[in-house]
């Protein structure tokens, strides 16, 4: 059985959480390719709820082997911290495997991330302040510290005097702040360096070896597509590549084994920091998603901007991540609306547009075109099968799976683990 890889179709946020923990139980490896603890990942088991914002999900699968790949950015204290809360909630966390290609977050990227915001004032991103965009920027200005490098002390001070070097300037000279000190930085890292140990491993081997094995792995996008650093709406993007070619970067992971993508979808939009969103309501129906849904950040607490389906920016996930499936999440959110909305196409300068525009400007400007679809009010939390849906949900589901592109293969009406239609199997 080859690679599957589950990631975010719209701003992140969707469910992928839930969907990997759901998956988690019959894949032998969950895989986390991208971003670092920007990502907040909610996974409901029972009674119990967890945040994960670094770990992958299928961590909670006693079977599983958590693997955080080489395209991630790692920050030492997030992961620690991490991984002793589970360990105190009696978690298993002892097969985790860490790429020693990973970067790691060090302090000087987190600060260089909020003074960059600050500076930026009201054209800032919104970032969610982690040092991610900063440690991305010196992993391609080939100044990043990586995992291995803990391992070196003369090489670990050469590269981060290297990284300060510039930065120093500029956080003297333009920000107004003290200059960061190379000694306190390697010293400060190298704690961390025998406690990861046992943990960085080299996991392209591992995964390409677990492949040959026939294993399955299962690769868990952070963030979402349109965040992606290529292809969302930059510049109020993530720094990474959450779609499907971040997977194989992100791994070493060749495309050819990966049989199966699936976009997780919300039955609705949200979105997290500044940046375009042509069905943003300011309404009440805004804040009833926003109180309906929970839209609330798992990272930093930011309330979500909501709005309704939209569905130019599903058919564009389609193509850009070549779905398979999608796995549509928050059914239960929407209802109780008589009525609801969804976008079908824009219109840019009086022009109908059916695709997303490859130009920033022109999506700025974009101006949803609605489609109203019959709403339901029958509780559908208990769901099962997709017959157990009232008609007009099941409608509303169909109408979605058309305009989307790919079939609907999964549908949540809840965030618990038992709280999903399984339409089509994923393995
Ligand atoms: P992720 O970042 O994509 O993993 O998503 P988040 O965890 O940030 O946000 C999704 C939220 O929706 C979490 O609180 C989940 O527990 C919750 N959730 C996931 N699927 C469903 C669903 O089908 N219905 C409801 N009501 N909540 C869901
Ligand atoms: P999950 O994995 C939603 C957003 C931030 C900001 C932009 C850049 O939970 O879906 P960054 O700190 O990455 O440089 O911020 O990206 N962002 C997310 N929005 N869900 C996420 O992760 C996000 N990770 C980053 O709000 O707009
Ligand atoms: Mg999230």
């Amino acid at each position: 059985m080859p690679a599957l890889v589950l990631l975010g179709a719209q701003w992140g946020d969707e469910g992928k959480g839930k969907a990997t923990d759901l998956l988690g139980g019959s894949v032998d490896y969950v895989v986390r390719y991208q971003g670092g603890n920007n990502a907040g990942h909610t996974v409901v088991v029972g009674d119990q709820k967890y945040a994960l914002h670094l770990l992958p999900s299928g961590i909670l699968s006693p079977g599983c082997t958590p693997v955080i790949g080489n395209g991630v950015v790692v920050d030492p204290s997030v992961l620690f911290s991490e991984l002793n809360g589970l360990n105190e909630r009696g978690v298993d966390t002892s097969k985790l495997l860490i790429s020693g290609n990973a970067h790691i977050i060090t302090p000087y990227n987190v600060t260089v991330d909020k003074v960059t915001e600050r500076f930026l004032g009201k054209r800032k991103i919104g970032t969610t302040g982690r040092g991610i965009g900063p440690t991305y920027a010196d992993k391609i200005n080939r100044v990043g510290i990586r995992v291995q490098d803990l391992y070196d002390e003369s090489i670990l001070m050469q590269k981060v005097e290297a990284a300060l070097d510039g930065k120093n300037q500029l956080l003297t000279k333009v920000f107004n702040r003290r200059a960061i000190e190379s000694e306190q930085v390697v010293e400060e890292l190298l704690t961390y360096a025998e406690k990861l140990r046992p943990y960085v491993a080299d996991t392209v081997l591992v995964l390409n070896k677990a492949l040959e094995e026939d294993k399955v792995v299962l690769f868990e996008g952070g963030q979402g597509t349109l965040l992606d650093i290529d292809h969302g709406t930059y510049p109020f993007v993530t720094s990474s590549n959450p779609t499907a070619g971040g997977a194989c970067t992100g791994s070493g992971v060749g495309p050819t084994k990966i049989s199966r993508v699936i976009g997780i979808l919300k039955a609705y939009t949200t979105r997290v920091g500044a940046g375009p969103f042509p069905t943003e309501l300011f309404d009440e129906d805004g804040e009833a998603l926003r109180r309906i849904g929970h839209e609330r950040g798992v990272t930093t607490g930011r309330d979500r901007r909501c709005g309704w389906f939209d569905a130019v920016i599903a058919r564009y996930a389609t193509r850009v991540n070549g779905l398979t499936d999608f796995f549509l999440t928050k059914l239960d959110v929407l209802t109780g609306w008589e009525e609801i909305p969804v976008c079908v196409a824009y219109e840019i300068d009086g022009k109908r547009v059916e695709e997303l525009p490859y130009s920033q400007t022109d999506f700025h400007h974009a101006k949803p075109i609605y489609e109203t679809l019959p709403g339901w009010s029958e509780d559908i939390t208990k769901a099962k099968t997709f017959a157990d849906l009232p008609k007009n949900a099941q409608d509303y589901v169909k109408a979605l799976e058309e305009m989307s592109g790919a079939p609907i293969s999964a549908i949540g009406v809840g965030p618990g683990r038992d709280e999903t239609i399984e339409i089509n199997s994923f393995i």
